[in-house]
């Protein structure tokens, strides 16, 4: 995160920031892990960048972080999260539902002890996001894949029908069905035969992270996560990588690619934005980190943005 806002600062110093904590920072200072304050800010903010959220310890007394990300979500109704991933022959935009199915769905303990989670969907919250993907793909490749497990879920049945009646509004947009565990097979031996996906929460979840895996690894992967209003909401898809935390040695490119979705799809700032992908792009090719095979550190990745950032800037002035 720090890296990320500096990279914000240093090519939109129009761009204030208000910072607030949430996870497990809120949990140790507040006791809730979206406290009020934090809350409040955010519904108050052009946009909200939020740094990854996790846990390795579970250690909160009946609170977990993560409750504190799904009350954010789910209070700026963001959803529609946007994840892109690109790699060798193949760009594609995971569009995952996320403000329903199992993450929201009622949960609960049976008096016999069996546990249960829910998965639940309301056909106008399917139609919301689906036609959010049908508008996307516009301006991308013009197809949509429908991913589902029409041929196990209810949830997933309505889907599919939700999703066809969508598609009789976009005539120009070429739409598939795909099943979940074709999808995750595909995603790896065809991806370039993707352009938006648009699935539920889950199958969202798990498919960004295959999608990830080709695409170079967590530490590259960043999301919008959008409404019908501001402030949307922009997050790396990775969690908090608690095998190395505090060494300084963490990846920040996801967290500096949210940063730059959140200038272009959250400020309306596209031409910075798209100078923090150039200058993301060339800090990736010279100057890796760990988890790419390089040897930078977080800072000094940060440092090499920031530096094709100012270079960059010169030449646009020259
Ligand atoms: C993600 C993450 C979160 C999720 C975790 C940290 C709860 O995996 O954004 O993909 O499942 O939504
Ligand atoms: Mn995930």
């Amino acid at each position: 995160m720090e890296e990320a806002i500096r990279v914000v600062r240093q090519i939109a110093p129009q761009v204030t920031f208000e910072i607030q904590d949430l996870g497990s920072a809120a949990i140790t200072r507040y006791g809730d892990p979206l406290p009020d304050v934090t809350l409040a800010a955010c519904k108050a903010a052009d946009a909200v960048l939020m740094g990854a959220v996790g846990t390795d310890t579970g250690h909160w007394a009946g609170q977990t972080p993560e409750e504190g990300m799904f009350r954010l979500r789910q209070e700026l109704s963001v959803y529609a999260n946007l994840r892109p991933f690109s790699g060798t022959g193949f760009d594609l935009l995971i569009v995952r539902e996320l403000n329903g199915g199992l993450y929201y769905g009622r949960k609960g303990t049976r008096p016999d002890g069996t546990v249960f989670d829910t998965c639940e969907y309301h056909p106008k919250d399917v139609e919301r996001v689906v036609r959010k993907a049908f508008d996307l793909a516009r301006g991308r490749g013009g197809t949509v894949t429908s991913v589902d497990k029409a041929n196990v879920l209810a949830t997933s049945r309505m889907w599919r029908t939700v999703t066809k009646s969508v598609a009789l509004d976009y005539p120009d947009i070429e739409l598939t069905h795909l099943l979940a565990d074709t999808a995750a097979m595909q995603l790896i031996t065809n991806p370039e035969r993707f352009d938006v996906i648009v699935t539920e929460n889950t199958f969202g979840d798990i498919l960004s992270d295959v999608a990830a895996a080709i695409g170079g690894g967590l530490g590259l992967a960043a999301s919008a996560c959008l409404g019908t209003a501001a402030p949307g909401l922009f997050e790396p898809v990775h969690g908090t990588a608690p095998d190395i935390a505090g060494q300084g040695v963490a990846n920040p490119a996801a967290m500096i690619r949210s940063a730059a979705m959140m200038l272009e799809l959250g400020l309306g700032l596209t031409i910075e934005a798209q100078a923090v992908h150039r200058a993301l792009d060339h800090a990736l090719a010279t100057t890796p980190t760990r988890d790419l095979g390089g040897a930078a550190d977080t800072a000094a990745f940060g440092d090499a943005v920031l530096v094709q950032l100012e270079t960059s800037m010169e030449g646009d002035l020259a």
